[in-house]
């Protein structure tokens, strides 16, 4: 019998679907994510930067069991994360990079991330009712959550800085910047982006816009301050209004946080900021609009569950964008990443 199911896993298309279904047996793929999560969290990487170090230096310096750290290393180290030289003693592998707070490849926010996880277990709700088991779960939406929490709202802040390092490389090359005077960048987060397109293009100035708690926690970041003579901060609520002086507006994984009629407000506020002459830079996953295999799909199914979002094909934002008086004026892919910008302007009335 076995022989058939492995058999049946074995012609799986898509390899991740495939590894998942042999390693679900032994429960491996279920604890990863978990185990990968205590260790970022714990910021064991960092300890060991320097030199390898016995289980029980680090467990005295984190404050940890040594007997439940041992576990947890040896398990990392079976599966290249730490190496393991016995006798207690561990190293950090170049795949444990991802782990280590100020390394390039830094992976610490996002693997340290358990509120999806969280929100996923409530999932089913979601399928019978439509909305955002993160809500059920945790009792507020998801960014009122994050305005609860100080603590909270800075480790999703992180969380999108390092994601945009990665997601995004790209965006601060791309021609559209030649004509561009005066940027703003409309949920902008810490203001990575923002700071990697001015800094690429000396000749633009940026305006970050955010939720109040988010912009603070900017300022106080310190990402913008080297560009402090061409740049400023904006709090506010693009729901409500979004700030002049602009000629081009940029929103990154901003409307696939939301369903279609507020993704509508949203660009409609931007509308009535833009000049007439002014442009909108959407950067978002497009959708295949056929079932080829694409990290789209996981990350629509994603916002579904914890945001009440949703991921669209080009065809659905050329529908968004008409709705909120704006055309879809050019599509550019953007290079080594599964991220396209969108450039629409204002529809002539
Ligand atoms: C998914 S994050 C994207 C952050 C950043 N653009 C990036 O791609 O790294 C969405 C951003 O929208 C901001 N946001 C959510 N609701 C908002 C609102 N009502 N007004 C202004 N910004 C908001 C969040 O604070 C967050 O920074």
């Amino acid at each position: 019998m076995s022989t058939d199911r492995e058999h049946v896993i074995a012609t799986a298309t898509d390899p991740v679907v495939r590894e998942f279904l042999r390693m679900a047996d032994d429960s491996i793929v279920a604890v990863l994510p978990y185990a990968l999560s205590v260790a970022a969290h714990l910021g064991v990487a960092d300890e060991l930067r320097d030199s390898a170090r016995t289980v029980e230096d680090l467990a005295r310096v984190l404050g940890l069991s040594s007997g439940a750290l041992e576990r947890l290393l040896r398990t990392l180290a079976s599966c290249g994360f730490f190496t393991d030289h016995g006798e207690g003693l561990f190293a950090l592998t170049r795949l444990g990079r991802l782990l280590q707070t100020d390394s390039p490849v830094s992976m610490r926010a996002t693997l340290a991330n358990v509120d999806s996880y969280r929100a996923w277990l409530g999932a089913v709700d979601t399928i019978a009712t439509g909305r955002p088991a993160f809500d059920n779960e945790f009792g507020a939406g998801f960014f009122t959550h994050k305005d609860g929490d100080c603590q909270v709202g800075a480790t999703f802040d992180e969380r999108m800085r390092e994601r945009a390092g990665r997601l995004y490389a790209g965006l601060a090359t791309l021609p559209v910047w030649k004509d561009t005077r005066c940027l703003l960048d409309i949920g902008g987060g810490k203001g990575a982006v923002l700071a990697s397109v001015l800094t690429a293009n000396p000749h633009v100035s940026g305006i970050l816009f955010d939720r109040r708690s988010v912009v603070e926690r900017a300022e106080a970041s310190g990402e913008l301050a080297p560009l402090r003579d061409r740049c400023r901060t904006e709090p506010g609520d693009f729901f409500q209004e979004i700030p002049g002086g602009a000629d081009a507006h940029l929103m990154c994984s901003v409307l696939h946080d939301w369903e279609d009629d507020d993704a509508v407000t949203i660009l409609r506020r931007s509308r009535e900021a833009l000049p007439a002459d002014g442009r909108l830079l959407i950067c978002e996953m497009l959708l295949p609009s056929s079932g080829e295999a694409h990290p789209a799909w996981w990350s629509d199914l994603g916002m579904m569950v914890v945001l009440g979002g949703r991921e669209r094909t080009l065809d659905r934002y050329r529908s968004l964008l008409r709705r909120a008086g704006l055309r879809l004026s050019e599509v550019t892919r953007l290079p080594d990443s599964f991220f396209s910008v969108l450039e629409a302007r204002r529809e002539r009335c």
